[in-house]
């Protein structure tokens, strides 16, 4: 699909559970209310939107959460939104807490590369961020992760007050193993309002200023607005994704899918439109089919133009991180 801005819309990002089994003080803080389970997409619901998905050209999807794999069944989804006819790529983002458990099924249901979030390797530090002590499972699921031959890339957001300066170790592990290592600024979707982020192009200056060889590496990695860099002798990449003062919007491809079933065309914007709702209202699958692809294309038409993070007032999105899918 193109939208009126000439973008191809090919990548779906699909939120499927708003639970988690960390409280990331940015994203879902203790006491956060959760969405009734009852209003969450089934498997057959996520099945039949990225059936007629794939008909309307998106070929790849990121399964997100909350944490996709505390949710029931989430490999066998994952095996069978592969078998989708033109589905390309189904990706996964997980904290990694329970990756460990899971890698050799993921891989083997086809799991085309999972991203990591990890924000800090400091045991206290992780504690204080995701108010969990769970940093050594993700770094043994990390090890896991990799033997099952599963293509890996580690997200870590920086919080000045808190791990501002973890980039330092969180790059080795692109030196150490064959991963790459990503800095999402913060976004002010959500809590992450209330955090002060680092900006990485001041990042990227402390990064040059550690090693003076680092280079850009116009490859492409993968689906999203990252830059990345190459330091000589390491083993991955170093990404940058930097919302705030890059707009990447220009070559945006993505649109989103909540928890509940509403698809979003920009992250920024409340606006969405409610697919599960449509799903109820037709009788039988190729009414089902034919409804939700005319919701995706009036989506794709309505996709505005770019995101407008820098004038927080017209940020119209309210919803927290776990229900929209990071
Ligand atoms: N800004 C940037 N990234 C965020 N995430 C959650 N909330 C925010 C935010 N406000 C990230 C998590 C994880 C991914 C799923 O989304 O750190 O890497
Ligand atoms: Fe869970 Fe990820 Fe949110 Fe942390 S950032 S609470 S791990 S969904």
């Amino acid at each position: 699909m193109k939208d009126q801005y000439g973008r191809t819309i090919d990548y779906m990002r699909i939120s499927i559970t708003d639970r988690c089994n960390l409280r990331c003080r940015y994203c879902m803080p203790e006491g956060v209310e959760l969405v009734s389970m009852g209003e969450v997409l089934t498997d057959e619901e996520i099945q039949q939107i990225c059936m007629a998905a794939a008909q309307e050209g998106i070929c790849k999807l990121k399964i997100t959460g909350g944490e996709p794999l505390v949710r029931k069944g989430c490999v066998e989804l994952i095996r069978r939104l592969k078998q989708i006819p033109g589905m390309e790529q189904v990706t996964l983002t997980t904290n990694g807490v329970l990756l460990g458990k899971y890698a050799e099924a993921l891989a083997d249901a086809g799991t085309d590369g999972v991203n990591i979030s990890l924000d800090s390797l400091d045991r206290e530090q992780y504690y204080l961020i995701t108010g969990r002590d769970e940093l050594h499972r993700v770094l043994k699921s990390l090890e896991d992760a990799l033997a099952a031959g599963l293509r890996i890339k580690i997200n870590a957001v920086l919080q000045k007050d808190i791990n501002g300066t973890e980039w330092k170790s969180l790059i080795e592990l692109a030196k150490e193993k064959p991963v790459d290592v990503r800095f999402i600024e913060m976004m002010p979707i959500g809590y992450g309002k209330q955090f002060e982020p680092v900006f990485n192009e001041e990042l990227l200056q402390m990064i040059q200023g550690e090693y003076p060889q680092i280079e850009r590496d116009v490859r492409i990695h993968g689906n999203g607005p990252a830059q990345y860099y190459r330091i000589p002798d390491f083993q991955g990449s170093i990404g940058f994704i930097s919302a705030i003062h890059e707009k990447f919007c220009e070559s945006c491809n993505r649109l989103r899918l909540t928890s509940q079933g509403r698809l979003k065309p920009c992250l920024c914007y409340g606006d969405s439109y409610d697919l599960r709702k449509a799903l109820q209202n037709t009788k039988n699958d190729k009414e089902n089919l034919e409804s939700i692809r005319k919701i995706f294309q009036e989506v794709v038409a309505k996709k505005p133009k770019q995101h407008c993070f820098e004038q927080l007032n017209d940020v119209t999105e309210e919803k927290h991180m776990i229900q929209i899918g990071g």
